[in-house]
């Protein structure tokens, strides 16, 4: 039995409580925080790990984002679009591997117009039992519902970071436009769509407060899904040429864009919002091959988002360099993650895994509502 989780704990996380925590260094300190949170996924998600196929459909973007390998003035980059039959194949690869829903990701690309993705949606919808996630950045209303209206379930949308002056520092607006992606999410959550965000950790101009305060909004939104990455820097972006660090520095103390607190952020995250699904994601596996998928599934995290993109286009969607399983085929990832969660002891889960609603709480997840 696993010891049973500290529930002082979870009063202590406000914005000083989250702060304090995202700074400990004390390994007994961590211990507990790591039990913690991994007691709190086991009484509410479960042991279970849901597998979503991710299918990256376009390279192709418009925006400037200071961080992102696609960002329209990218060169050298070969640009690829996916037609609807690739899609579809991938759809279908997904349901033989067992995955439950499929994440159609792509950079936010006009050429993915409103009819093409309607028509993709309900092609899956029609042929497959599969959930269907998009994450094609920001959109307006009539594109998300019409998709959603052909049948997409869930969104993902990150906010990157709650700090206005940064967030507008890294992700320059395009003419006439005014990025909003919290107001976004607040209509997607109203046209029916489970909504997912998340943040990077580490970026430059990031301080501890922010990133307390990043992990409060989780809570405040009450996201259904939760993915917390590190920032990598890419050289093909201002935020990752050798200057960038000194020329962003915050006045305050800069956040690390490491493992370890990529992994208090997955704990912390699981703490303040009890039901949500929370990936293991692709670049902190990056950072920690070895390992960095395992730690966050045993420290909060109960999703894992295996790459079912043809390998012909996925080296091309090079968000940041050294993408883990950058040549693997979709099936080989299947067993190396298999082999993985089982090694945890924890199992594949069916079906589609939505966000696992208030019955299924128990007596720990009450106490942590607090
Ligand atoms: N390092 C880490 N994550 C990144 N993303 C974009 N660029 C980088 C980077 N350089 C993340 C963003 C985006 C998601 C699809 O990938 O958080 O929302
Ligand atoms: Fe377009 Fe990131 S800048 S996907």
């Amino acid at each position: 039995m696993p010891a049973a989780p500290d529930l002082r704990l979870a009063a202590s996380l406000d914005q000083p409580g989250l702060k304090a925590w995202l700074q400990e260094t004390d390994p007994a300190s961590l211990n507990e925080l790591w039990a913690c949170a991994d007691a709190v996924r086991r009484a509410q998600v479960g042991d279970e790990v849901h597998l979503r196929g991710l299918i990256e459909v376009s390279s192709h973007c418009i925006r400037h984002c200071l961080y992102c390998g696609l960002r329209a003035p990218s060169e050298g980059l070969e640009r690829y679009r996916m037609n609807a039959g690739e899609i579809l194949e991938c759809a279908r690869e997904a349901v033989r591997l067992g995955y439950g829903s499929v994440v159609l990701q792509g950079g936010e690309d006009p050429g993915l117009t409103q009819d093409f993705i309607t028509e993709v949606v309900r092609a899956i919808k029609r042929d497959t039992p599969l959930a269907v996630t998009l994450s094609l950045g920001e959109r307006s209303d009539a594109d998300l519902q019409a998709w959603r209206e052909a049948g997409a379930d869930r969104y993902l949308l990150r906010f990157e970071t709650s700090d206005p002056v940064l967030y507008r520092r890294i992700h320059p607006s395009l003419p006439g436009t005014l990025s909003d992606r919290f107001a976004q999410l607040a209509r997607m959550r109203d046209m029916g769509y489970e909504i997912g965000t998340g943040v990077m950790v580490g970026i430059p101009g990031q301080t501890w407060d922010t990133l307390a305060g990043d992990i409060l909004r989780f809570r405040e939104f009450d996201m259904d899904m939760i993915g917390v990455g590190p920032f990598l820097p890419s050289p093909r972006t201002p935020l990752g040429r050798p200057e960038a660090e000194a020329f962003f520095a915050p006045p305050e103390a800069q956040v690390p864009n490491d493992e370890l607190t990529t992994l208090k952020v997955v704990a912390l995250t699981r703490l303040v919002c009890p039901e949500a699904n929370i990936p293991s994601t692709t670049a902190l596996a990056t950072l920690d091959r070895a390992q960095g998928r395992e730690l966050a599934l045993m420290r909060g995290a109960n999703v894992v988002m295996p790459n079912v993109t043809p390998v012909s286009y996925r080296a091309r969607y090079e968000i940041y360099p050294g993408k883990a399983c950058i040549n693997e085929t979709a099936l080989a990832c299947q067993g190396c993650l298999e082999g993985r969660i089982r090694s945890l002891g924890r199992s594949l889960a069916k079906g589609p895994g939505g966000r696992l609603k208030a019955d299924c709480k128990n007596l720990i997840a009450s106490d942590f509502h607090h």
